[in-house]
Order: structure tokens, then sequence, then C-alpha cells
């Protein structure tokens, strides 16, 4: 989604962190100070290839692949039964990365290394039925078919081996299932002349239409054609959208509870469909978490006639969720509604004589991780209560272990808010690995959830959210909670109670397959929301990271990435130290550039964050408005070693006014240009996000997300204006597509 669409609602005084200058530190060979400012010779490279948008003929651009492979064998029924061969050992981290780094680029291309090559694979709209039409991309296409087509804006994305009986198989390199979000839409290049609205209100119901199927999953079958091609097969029966649509059964602690009830289902057992899907969770037994992120904005609900319609517990709980307004895409302004309140249900006002009359609970149902079987095309999503409610970027889960719990890692991506932990009640039996949504059944429906507060002495705890557990009671002052559901669905509030620590926008996580430490990445914040008073030991800079133009960008626009340490997964402390921090390789590096960046692998606003398991590289995607004077989004591979490999750091903060404020904190030690390096960078404004592998790390596919997204909406007649025209090229509207990497030689990539 477009880098600044988060919904910001935590007033709580939360601190960052508490009494930060004065904790001691308690770790001796912490006390180590960090030398900044690692530097290494450029490499040269030539021929970088570029995927471009332009038609160009420079033969180092590759051309796009087919978009479809029609086959005449029919493709296997779903099915799975018996149990998988385990997955094959991963490798020893290497210890340094082979290509040649990536310039920074401002090109209306997809930029790899040379060696590398990167076609397009599945873009929006691309059919996915047999007998559904070519996309068109002149906003004609019939609204009926969106069902079947690439939704927009993909996100996070997964390979699923399939073997020949039809089965996942974790060793199938050339045949798998993709699995991807579709986070949200750029309206304007979705209809002939962008969104229809007059008066406020939305007068085209089949352009609604369209953008209700927009949103959501996409499952593909993909294979690798002998001469290494690879290209998703339509008329495939694998192939599935879950989109706004969709029914889902409500499972766990908040599933068939008051709080759920709509006129859609009046039991509170099900809700319909899936929206602002934005990373997702792999589990062990192969299934697909979508989680629900930026999912409030998306009702309707009007405060002023609202707000006295419901109780002081419902106002406090809309408040803190950000629901309000008239709704992003106006769905529920078209009329007439439907029988089955196609548009209404979007409006989460008090309207009937009860709950079950309206949808003023709708957006209960909304926030939740949604556990997909992808091997399964007609089952029914679940949406995995227990995981909490807030809004999810996505869920990672640690090493599982016969007998211990399954534990996942979870980001709330909003400014100023928190990193969660979930904590199955269940014991890991590996037998289940093979029982898709009955193992989701097992672990995912009963555990404890934590959110985890950094302290200032690189130590950290996760509290526990569940009701009874210290203030998470009806004595909280804030918000009485009443019971376990009322918890789950109010997970930020439980947070709020317990004193978690405030993060610079938690986006993607990673949990290192070879030390088991986890990864999260924090965007960025700004001045406003958080100011240099509120800096912290795990969110520590404050300073202005200016444009080339001189325009101030104050707060900390370039994010970093956090990382902690567990003596096992189910602990409930853990010790911490920042990874990376982004900047401008011209920035302080005392102070700003402390991870001595260079121009090979600096970069501005992580978001996607992914260990191979194939070679155990991490790779790290940005989604940024900050540095985007100087280059396009990119992606990067990294080496990392290991918490407390750094030291405690000093800085000395700024703000516009001139007030100073020094903070310390405990950073990783620098990578040199051979272990953290620019591999990709994206088209025009765009974002690059989702990445995922085949077991033999030979092909990378990634994802493009809303190339052109700054072209004025108003001038969609006019395609000189748009910002770019990615992947077709000419004059054509830009597509967010997934692309396929792949070595000229065939070899594993980044390594
Ligand atoms: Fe959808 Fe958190 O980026
Ligand atoms: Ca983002
Ligand atoms: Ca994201």
């Amino acid at each position: 989604m477009p880098h600044d669409d988060d919904i910001v609602t935590n007033t709580t005084t939360n601190p960052h962190i508490y009494d930060l200058i004065e904790r001691r530190l308690q770790d001796p060979a912490r006390r180590k100070l960090l030398r900044g400012g690692v530097g290494l010779a450029s490499l040269s490279f030539v021929g970088t290839p570029m995927l471009v948008g332009c038609g160009g003929s420079d033969d180092a651009i590759a051309a796009p692949a087919p978009v479809s492979a029609p086959s005449p064998a029919p493709a296997p029924s779903p099915a799975s039964s018996s149990q998988p061969p385990p997955p094959p050992a991963g490798p020893a981290r290497p210890t340094s990365l082979s290509f040649s780094p990536v310039s920074k680029s401002l090109a209306d291309a997809v930029v790899v290394p040379s060696g590398y090559v990167a076609t397009v694979l599945y873009r929006l709209g691309d059919p996915i039925a047999a007998g559904v039409p070519a996309y068109t991309n002149t906003g004609t296409d019939s609204p009926g078919t969106y069902d079947r087509r690439a939704g927009d804006h993909h996100d996070a994305i997964e390979y699923y081996g399939l073997g020949a009986n039809g089965q996942y198989s974790p060793t199938a390199n050339d045949r798998g299932l993709l699995v991807m979000n579709h986070e949200a839409i750029t309206p304007a290049f979705l209809h002939p002349t962008g969104q229809t609205t007059v008066a406020g209100a939305r007068t085209v119901p089949d352009e609604v239409l369209r953008e209700f199927y927009l949103h959501g999953v996409s499952v593909i079958e993909v294979s690798k054609a002998s001469n290494g091609d690879w290209s998703y097969r339509q008329d495939s029966t694998f192939n599935r959208r879950v989109h706004t649509l969709t029914d889902m059964i409500i499972s766990g602690p908040a599933g068939g509870t008051p709080y759920m009830v709509t006129r859609y289902s009046i039991d509170g057992a099900r809700t319909r469909g899936t929206v602002n899907n934005c990373a997702h969770g792999y589990t062990p037994w192969n299934t697909y978490l979508a989680c629900e992120e930026n999912w409030a904005g998306y009702f309707r609900r009007i405060a002023a006639t609202d707000n006295a319609n419901r109780s002081a517990k419902e106002l406090t709980s809309l408040a803190r969720y950000g629901v309000a307004g008239n709704g992003r895409e106006l769905w529920a302004t078209v009329t007439p509604d439907t029988a089955d309140n196609l548009y209404g249900r979007w409006n989460a006002e008090v309207k009937g004589a009860s709950a079950a009359d309206d949808y003023r609970n709708a957006p209960n149902t909304f926030g939740w991780n949604v556990e997909i079987d992808p091997f399964n095309p007609s089952s029914t999503p679940k949406k995995r209560t227990a995981m909490g409610r807030f809004a999810h970027e996505g869920a990672w889960v640690a090493k599982p272990v016969a007998g211990k719990p399954i534990v996942f890692y979870m980001g709330c991506d909003s400014r100023n808010e928190y990193i969660y932990k979930y904590v199955s009640t269940a014991a890991w039996d590996p037998a289940d690995s093979t029982r898709g949504l009955a193992a989701g059944d097992k672990y995912l429906d009963a555990g404890k959830l934590y959110a985890a507060r950094f302290n200032a002495d690189g130590t950290g705890q996760w509290l526990e959210l569940t009701y009874g557990a210290g203030n998470v009671t009806a004595a909280n002052p804030a918000y009485a909670f009443a019971d376990e559901a009322d918890v789950v669905i109010n997970a930020r509030l439980a947070a709020d109670a317990q004193g978690a620590t405030k993060m610079d926008r938690p986006e993607w996580g990673a949990v290192d397959p070879l030390t088991g430490e986890v990864y999260m990445t924090l965007t960025n914040n700004n001045a406003t929301l958080r100011t240099l008073a509120a800096t912290d030991a795990a969110n520590p800079r404050h300073y202005n990271d200016a444009r080339t133009n001189g325009t101030a960008q104050r707060g900390n626009p370039n994010g970093h990435i956090i990382r902690w340490k567990e003596s096992s997964p189910e602990a409930l402390n853990f010790t911490w130290d920042i990874f990376l921090f982004g900047a401008r390789s011209t920035a302080d590096a005392a102070n700003i550039n402390l991870s001595g960046l260079t121009a090979d692998n600096d970069f501005s606003s992580p978001d996607g964050l992914w260990f191979s398991r194939a070679t155990n590289v991490c790779w790290i995607q940005t989604d940024d408005g900050a540095y985007t004077d100087v280059t396009n989004c990119m992606l990067l591979a990294a080496l990392p070693g290991q918490v407390g490999d750094g030291g405690v750091k000093t800085i000395n903060n700024t703000d516009a006014n001139g007030a100073t404020k020094q903070v310390q904190t405990f950073v990783g030690t620098p990578l040199p240009g051979t272990k953290l390096r620019r591999f990709l960078v994206g088209p025009k404004d765009c974002e690059i996000t989702g990445i995922t592998e085949t077991p033999d790390g030979k092909t990378l596919f990634v994802n493009i997300q809303h190339p052109g997204e700054d072209t004025p909406a108003a001038s969609i007649g006019d395609p000189t204006v748009f910002t770019s025209h990615w992947p077709e090229g000419g004059t054509a509207r830009p597509r967010s597509a997934t692309i396929a990497i792949t070595r000229n030689d065939g070899g594993v990539i980044g390594v």
C-alpha cells in the first residue's frame, strides 16, 4: 500500500521506553563503543539488466514472459493425505555475497545485477480461469470477470512446491503454487476515467464490484519450462481468488460471540471477505496466513451521528482502531444497496434495531490473520482470532520443535504501534504437517498473546494479553475488559494496559533459520507523531533527512531494523539490538548513518524482510517516500551476524527547533559491502514487497506493487503524465506484478 497509509490512533501515554538515559547498561560486553562509517571501495559492474517499462531495444532488456502457459494435460485434483518428506536441511550462511551491487535508480524499470534476468510472471488483471479474456488494461474489462483475474497491489508471496500427486512437495523446484496478497488498489487505473463519484458517492456499481474483487489473495499454479521460463497456468484447478466477497469462518475465542454479530451472520460465526492483506505467514502445516493490515479505513462511520448510538466502551474501541470517516473507497455509498448488503456492509454505523440488523460490528470481523489452504481450493478460509486483532502486517513462525508450542511473531503496522507474539497451547506434533486447516484449528485457535516491551538496558519482556493478566481486567481504567473475546478483539487496548513499547511503525518480521533470532523492520516515523522527547533506546533517532532540494524530513524518515534473541521461542524475556539503520550514505555517520551504509547499499524505509531457506541470506525490501528523490524502492541482500555483535552507541539527536537529546542504544556491527548490497531497484513510484523462492534457491519471486501510484487521479485521460508505464511500456497504464528472477548460469540467487 502507499507508504504513508497507516491509521495512527495510539494516543496512550505508553512510553517508547521508560527512563532511558538513567538506565544502567548492565552488560559489560555492550559497552564497547561502536565504530561507524565502515566503507568499502565500490565494485564495478557493467551491463546491468533492466526490465523496463518503455519498450526499449537494448538487448540487455528482458522481455516479459508469456502470461499463460496453456497445457493440454489436465491439472491434478487437489488432495492431501500422506506425509511429505521433510524439507532438506539448510546450508551454512555464505561468508560473502557474489553479485555486483546495483546502483540506485530513478528509471521506470526493474534493475537486477549483471548475470541475472527478471521476467514478468503475473500482472494486475491477468486471467486465472479458462475462458476469461486477456486483460485490456483500459479500465473497460467486464467487472464480472474480476473474481478470476489477478488482483491489484501484489504484496506478500509464498511458493509451495507442488508434487506430481497434487500434494505439497518440499523439493518441487519446477512446479508450485504461488499464493500472494493483493493489498489495495490504485483506483485511477482501474476504470475508464478513474472512480466515478458524484457529491461524495460512488455512482457506478460495476466500478465498485471491480474493486471488491481486486482485493484479497491469489493462488496460482506456476511452472518452469525446459528453457527456464516461468509461467502460470491459466486453467489450473488450483487457481483461486479469495476476495472481499468470500465467505469466511471466524474461529478462536471471538468466533460466535455477540461482538461478531452482523446481519450477514446473526450468530457471529462468519463474515464476508478479507481486505488490505499486507504481509503473510507460512505455517508448518503448509497453509497461508493472509494478514489484514490497515482495514479500518475501508469502513464508513460518520462519528457525528453514530457516536450517540454507541456505548462508552464501543467508542473507546472504535477510536483506538480508527474506525471513522467516509470510507477510503466510498464503497458504502452506492445506492440502492443489494438485498445482501453488498455495499451497506461497509457502513459500520448503527442503523437497525439490533446488531443482527446492521453492520455495526463489521469492523470487529476484520483485523485478523486469515488462514487459507492453497491445496484445497474449495476450503473456507478461517479468521484466527486467538492471534489478536490489530493492523496485522504479517505473522512469522519460529522453527517448530516437536513437543514445544508453535510461536508466531507479529507487527502492528501503524506509527507508534506494538510488536506481538502468539504462543500456541498445543505442543507441536510433526504428524500434523499434512493436516491443513485442521492443524490450524489445533494450533491457532487456542494460545496466549503477548506484546513486547523494549527496555533501555537492552533487555525486553513479553507482556501477557490474557483476560485477567496484569491490567487486562474489568478494573482497567481506560477500557474495562469483559472476557477473552473482548481482549483479542481489542488487543491494542490490552497492550496499552500492559505497558508495551510504541515502535516506529512495525512492518515485516523474519526468523533467522540459523540462530532463531527474530528481526523486524521499523519502517519510519515522523517528527509530529514521534517527537524528539519520545525517542528511546529501541527507537533512538530523531534527525533531518534533507532531500536534495533542501526540503526537511524530520523524525526517523529512514527507519531501522531491530532484532532480538530469546532462550527459546516461548520465553518471556529477550535481549535486543538494532541490526541496521536506514540512511543516505552521505548522512552524518555519527548520528544518522550509524550502520556505515555506502553508495552500494544505502536504503530508506525497510518494509519486507525474509530469510532464504536455501541460502540463509536475509533479504530487505523498501517502501519509501523519503529517499525517492535519489532512488526508487529496492531489494537488498544481507548476511547478518547476531544480537550483541556490535556495541553501545550514544546518539545526539536534534529537532527542528534546535532542541537536543542524547539516546543510548545498542547497534549491530556494521556490515561491509561484501555482506550488504543492493540487488534490485524497481520502477517509478512502486514499493518492492513480497519475496519467495523455489526450494533450490534458483528462482526468486518478487512483487512490484503500485508502480505509478503518484500519478494524479485527475490525469488518467493523459498517459503522458503517468509517472510509470511498467511493465508494458509505451503509453500503457502501470500494473502491479510478480516477477521471477533467475541467474543466467542457472545458479543459486545471491551467492
Ligand atoms: Fe502494507 Fe505494512 O505495509
Ligand atoms: Ca509499508
Ligand atoms: Ca508492507
